[in-house]
């Protein structure tokens, strides 16, 4: 753990969140989109899988990024009250959202259907300037984009409407993470069908379909835009390697030890016995912190310069950590999972315990009881800067 991490009061439980590995992994990402000449939507949503959204697209835009992306167009509205001006897109969103708010605050609109292409049509109007969209068609991942048979409709519809500026076409990849997995060429297929009946309505839109996997190991489907999200918090989701440092850290710190003898039994339900006079220590984390009560029995936590077994039953609110004869004292940091540098437990160590994904780990980590702090991203480096 460096110096800064260290430093300080230790808290009870702390998302920390290393907006260097952010810009690193934001420049290592927009290199490779600029090698195809594309540019870089970065996607914050869900506050960034777990890191902070704000926090993250102002580090990603200064890294490279010149795009955001978002679920909902609250999360969006949140990125414009940051004082966040660069293109955004809202991708989800329910019948019946304020469209024209969405239109009065430069929001990108995603549209699949024709109803919901009148329903902008009409915020448009509302709000008095165009609204910018971005035409989905499902190329086979079967979710929320327009099915290709409705497709020439849509576009056609869209490329009648003046109220509506049509930017891009897009879909999204359902089997990226797999390269050569036979579903990736079919639907980049289709996306270039759906791109051929784009311009023949007449429209000239920027095309965008690549996740974080596809930016990393399909070059050839970067098309104008990339829209990478795990990667930019240096998680990999593909099997390859790649240019990336996890940003986030989950940590805590001893609360109390304790001498124990042998044969005690620990925790709830007394699913572990210590097997010698040991010490324990207890930390005061648990399921209510985002600590997977699945995770009993098998997690590790760094603590003291090594990995130690927390003995039985995740809690609510703390974990018992199996010592040793070893000094701790309450204070010691502990760190439940990092980027795995020093040799402690990692969120896809911790996923695949449980049978999840690492997303699903870091995503969760936002908990009324958690604090999160951001490690301040270093300014970028004048080196070969012209004088
Ligand atoms: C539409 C869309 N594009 C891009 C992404 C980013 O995907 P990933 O985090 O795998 O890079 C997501 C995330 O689920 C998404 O829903």
């Amino acid at each position: 753990m460096n110096g800064v991490m260290a430093a300080g009061n230790l808290p009870r439980a702390e998302a920390l969140i290393d907006l260097g590995a952010v810009a690193h992994n934001v420049t290592s990402l927009a290199g490779l989109a600029g090698q195809s000449g594309a540019a870089t939507m970065v996607v914050v949503k869900a506050d960034g899988y777990g890191h902070g959204a704000v926090e993250v697209a102002s580090t990603a835009l200064a890294a490279g990024a010149t795009w955001l992306g978002s679920c909902s167009l609250d999360e969006a509205l949140t990125l414009r009250a940051a004082g966040l001006t660069a293109p955004t897109l809202s991708w989800l969103d329910l019948p019946g959202t304020d469209y024209a708010a969405g239109i009065a605050a430069d929001v990108d609109l995603s549209v699949a259907s024709l109803d919901t292409l009148a329903e902008v049509r009409a915020a448009a109007k509302q709000a008095g300037r165009p609204a910018r969209v971005h035409l989905k068609i499902d190329t086979g991942l079967s979710r929320n984009g327009c099915p290709p048979d409705q497709w020439a409709r849509l576009v056609d519809a869209a490329a009648r409407t003046p109220e509506v500026r049509v930017v891009a076409i897009w879909s999204h990849l359902a089997c990226a993470d797999e390269p050569g997995h036979p579903s990736i060429d079919a639907q980049a297929e289709r996306f270039v069908e759906a791109y051929r009946v784009a311009r023949a309505a007449g429209l000239r839109p920027l095309r965008h379909l690549a996740n974080s996997a596809a930016t990393l190991t399909r070059p050839d489907l970067h098309f104008d835009l990339v829209r990478p999200g795990i990667a930019v918090y240096g998680l990999n989701p593909t099997p390859q390697p790649a240019d990336l440092r996890p940003a986030m850290t989950f940590r805590s710190s001893v609360a109390f030890t304790k001498r124990v003898p042998a044969g005690e039994g620990v925790s709830y339900g007394h699913t572990w016995t210590t097997r010698r006079d040991t010490t324990l220590a207890l930390v005061p984390v648990g399921y209510a912190d985002g600590v997977p009560r699945s995770l009993s029995g098998r997690m590790q936590v760094w603590l003291g310069g090594r990995r130690r077994l927390v003995a039985g039953r995740v809690c609510m609110d703390q974990i018992v950590v199996d010592c040793g004869d070893d000094p701790v004292s309450p204070g010691d940091e502990v760190i439940l999972f990092g980027p795995g540098d020093q040799g402690e437990p990692t969120a896809r160590e911790w996923a695949d315990l449980i049978g999840t994904i690492d997303y699903e780990i870091v995503t969760g980590m936002c908990r009324p009881r958690l604090r999160r702090r951001h490690l301040p991203a270093p300014a970028p480096s004048l080196a070969g800067v012209p004088r």
